[in-house]
């Protein structure tokens, strides 16, 4: 099954190297594009997707026997997918008996299902109640930030999540403008809060709606943690491969895989190190890694997407 066009696929394939023997893990399981590469190049692959809506189409897709309940795991032979988030990756792996794995790899944001899928209201462009969770069972959804926070909370999440430059008048008019239940309401309140020139740039809602998805799902959390949690499991030439698509993101990689290369926290001035943190990556890729432009002419979304790619070293630990 190749359901579509996976971001970077080529790209992801040449440097996660997927091969016979491996085991792979796919944090973002999605439509499982990226995954169904790693399998046909022989690698087995434990992915993970926090959408029920996802992991139920893949299970299906795939023709996956249901493992286990809570979380809900279906597998083959060299397929399990797990209803979970990658932050708990650490919890499942060990519940499936898996100790070492040989590549990691995040497509992080929102699938192009989630998008399109009206009711879930991740889009601007069309109209659903005030929703945007990527997992379903999850309590916070877009309507109780709307409906509930303070205003200053609104414009914190609104300026560092959306780098929306007229975060206090749109934070304002929400908060007058309440109750707000759907989308579309929510757009029509953001335009009143535009200057004009802003209108002309691009969809004036673009940054509210985005700073409002990372909020409800927490991704900017989910990432750092997760990061944290795959390194540890990976093998010793593992590699560990991320697809971000906005910069916020893309600073959590890249200063992540930075303090993994220079693990250091001894003062500036000191002579020498004395804290003893070793190096844990070596950086793949100097400089991310971004579509060609024959890609985006097929797949506009992929535009922004960046991959950053790193391996693991063989520590003193894992050598001796
Ligand atoms: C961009 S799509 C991945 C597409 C996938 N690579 C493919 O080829 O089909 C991102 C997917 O990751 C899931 N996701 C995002 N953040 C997650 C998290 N913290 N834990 C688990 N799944 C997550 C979303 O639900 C979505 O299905």
């Amino acid at each position: 099954m190749m359901a579509h066009v996976p971001v970077l696929f080529n790209e992801v394939m040449e440097y996660i190297k997927p091969s016979p023997g491996k085991l792979i893990v796919d944090g973002t399981l999605g439509r499982a594009g990226h995954t169904q590469g790693f399998l046909e190049r022989g690698a087995k692959v434990v992915g993970f997707d926090q959408d029920l809506a996802a992991i139920s189409s893949v299970a299906a897709s795939f023709n996956l026997c249901k493992k286990n309940e809570n979380p809900l795991i279906y597998q083959s032979e060299n397929l399990i997918i797990v209803h979970n988030n990658f932050t708990e990756m650490a919890s499942s792996l060990s519940l499936l008996g898996i100790r070492k794995i040989d590549g990691v790899f995040f497509d992080l944001g929102v699938s192009s299902p989630q998008f399109d899928d009206a009711k879930r209201g991740f889009s601007y462009r069309l109209d659903a109640p005030l929703d945007m969770r990527m997992n379903q069972k999850q309590g916070l959804s877009a309507w109780d930030i709307v409906n509930t926070y303070s205003e200053q909370e609104l414009e914190k999440i609104i300026k560092d999540y959306g780098e929306e430059r007229y975060y206090r008048r749109v934070a304002t008019k929400i908060v007058n403008n309440r109750p707000i239940d759907t989308t579309l309401q929510l757009v029509e309140v953001i335009k009143k809060a535009m200057p004009r020139a802003a209108k002309e740039e691009q969809h004036p809602a673009k940054r509210t709606f985005q700073a409002l998805r990372i909020a409800v799902n927490d991704e900017l959390g989910s990432l750092k943690k997760g990061l944290n949690d795959a390194i540890t499991f990976l093998q010793p030439q593992g590699r560990i491969g991320v697809i971000a698509f906005h910069s916020l993101e893309d600073r959590i990689v890249k200063e992540f895989f930075r303090e993994q290369v220079d693990p250091c926290i001894c003062p500036k001035n000191l002579p020498v190190c004395i804290c003893g943190k070793e190096a844990t990556l070596k950086i793949v890729t100097k400089k991310p890694v971004k579509p060609q432009a024959d890609e985006i002419d097929i797949n506009r979304r992929a535009h922004s997407a960046c991959l950053r790619i790193a391996e693991k070293l063989v520590t003193k630990e894992v050598g001796k």
